[in-house]
């Protein structure tokens, strides 16, 4: 089972207040045109592929994908069926250079799929050449001051969070000047950068849930004893909080110069 199998039912928690307004910003940034075949890469629970299905319409087609099967099946259940729009459970570590799509959208995904050049590269061989890459990623550090509070927390439970790859690789395109150096370097051009303001006001039960539903759950205790523990120290600290979750949204369009990973089609 995947970090997102279990993060699944937290983060489905946040989908009206976090992921579904900022996937609806992604799509309108995407400027998307009926007939368009579009990629969704990391597609979650279907944010951004439902919206961009009905902007393609019925002569254009969305593929959206994602590693975890409780996020595909939570996006299954939750969008009603349209022909131009499918799911499929898929790790795009290992997929294939389509070289076709006029779309590739990836919403906070990128930082999943192995360093940043790598990951641009591997979108980059799904699109034709001419194509866009519209992607989000966070800005500064996201979620604070909660990030920190929960180190905090763990620490006095004994337990020290050091940053994964994963981390590390939001830092890496965490402002408006790294995000497009790193398409630069990728060979995108008409690079166009979007900042997107968004606040979350919490309480002891929507922080939990945001913790257990984010990337922050991949440093909690297993046994559950400690979790109900780590839980109940934090329910004061969470109630009244005020987190960031602010994003930039990037449209860039794939040149013929574009780095695209090797693939295996
Ligand atoms: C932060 S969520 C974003 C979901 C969605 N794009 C949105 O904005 O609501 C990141 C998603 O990336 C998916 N993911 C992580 N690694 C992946 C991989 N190697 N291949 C496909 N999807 C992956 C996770 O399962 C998770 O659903």
């Amino acid at each position: 089972m995947s970090l997102w199998d279990q993060a699944s039912s937290g983060f489905a928690y946040w989908q009206r207040e976090l992921w579904q307004p900022l996937a609806d910003q992604l799509v309108a940034q995407a400027r998307l045109k009926p007939g368009e075949h579009v990629f969704d890469a990391c597609c979650g629970t279907g944010s951004s592929a439902y919206p961009a299905a009905l902007a393609v319409g019925e002569s254009g087609r969305v593929e959206a994908v994602d590693l975890s099967k409780s996020m595909i099946d939570l996006a299954q259940e939750s969008w009603p069926p349209l022909p131009q729009l499918s799911f499929a459970v898929g790790d795009l570590t290992g997929c294939s250079a389509i070289r076709s799509y006029d779309a590739v959208l990836c919403g906070f995904g990128l930082f999943f799929l192995g360093s940043p050049n790598e990951a641009l590269a591997l979108l980059s061989a799904q699109l034709r050449n001419g194509g866009r890459l519209v992607m989000s990623s966070w800005q500064n550090r996201p979620f604070e001051p909660l990030s920190s509070i929960v180190v905090e927390a763990l620490a006095e439970q004994g337990v020290t969070v050091r940053a994964s790859p994963e981390v590390r690789n939001i830092g890496a395109m965490n402002s408006a000047a790294k995000l497009s150096e790193l398409l630069n370097v990728a060979g995108f051009g008409e690079i166009q950068l979007t900042s997107v303001r968004h606040r979350l006001e919490l309480d002891a039960d929507s922080g939990w849930q945001f913790v257990q539903g984010s990337l922050l759950s991949s440093s909690l205790p297993q046994q559950p004893a400690a979790l109900a523990k780590l839980r109940e120290r934090l329910s004061p600290e969470l109630a009244g909080l005020s987190i960031h979750a602010d994003a930039l949204i990037a449209n860039a369009t794939k040149t013929s110069a574009s780095k695209t990973h090797a693939g295996k089609g």
